[in-house]
């Protein structure tokens, strides 16, 4: 029985190889506490053999992934393959968020302090200039350390489904996978 993570960490890999800018990225869908859904495109690690997601806990995100539950769909144009994952989310260990964290640029370090001493991400601020001048008037302790806000999700999938386009007689190729006793069982689906 096919993995269906192993297929996409594979068809990933072969994306990048493609340069495929979507390679490292995905699309996360969840539904705040009106109901209504929200999307919005997120770098799709793949760290210790797992899918993970970084992001800032003061964001409209973090509230409604407290339901324990997220969406992710992945469009490898290169490959003309779509990827759906439904998984249930587990918080990343700090030290492993610490030490990813330091990989990150300058500027989005800077912007996970800001998120927590100036304005939590996706606020209003009065223009741009403001934004920046409130960044750099920052006064920030160097070696920086991530602040407890910047925070990790591992995505443990438990329903998969690829649709693949590039058949040669034009009839989409479908399959969904789900997860049952800790055992995949793929199944054909109508396309
Ligand atoms: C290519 C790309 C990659 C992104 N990667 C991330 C990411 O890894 N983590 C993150 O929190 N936001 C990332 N963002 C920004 C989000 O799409 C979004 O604007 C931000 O997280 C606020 O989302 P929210 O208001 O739904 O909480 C990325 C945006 C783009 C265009």
């Amino acid at each position: 029985m096919t993995d269906p993570i192993s297929e996409l960490r594979a068809d990933r890999q072969r994306a990048g190889e493609l340069a495929d800018p979507h390679a490292g990225l995905c699309t996360l869908a969840t539904v705040d506490e009106h109901g209504a859904p929200h999307v919005r495109t997120l770098v799709l690690r793949d760290l210790h053999d797992r899918l993970a997601l970084f992001l800032n806990a003061t964001s409209p995100k973090q509230r409604q992934l407290n339901s324990g539950q997220a969406a992710i769909c992945v469009y490898l144009a290169s490959l003309q393959r779509q990827y759906r994952l439904s998984c249930n989310i587990e918080p990343i260990a700090v030290q492993i968020v610490q030490d990813s964290w330091q990989m990150r640029p300058d500027a989005p370090k800077r912007m996970d302090w800001y998120y927590v001493q100036g304005r939590v991400q996706s606020s209003n601020v009065t223009d741009r200039q403001t934004l920046l001048g409130e960044l750099d008037a920052m006064n920030l302790t160097t070696p920086l350390a991530a602040p407890p806000e910047a925070v990790g999700y591992w995505l443990n999938p438990h329903f998969v489904e690829r649709l693949d386009l590039a058949q040669d007689n034009g009839v989409h190729d479908r399959v969904a996978w789900s997860l049952d006793d800790r055992r995949w069982t793929q199944t054909t689906l109508v396309p």
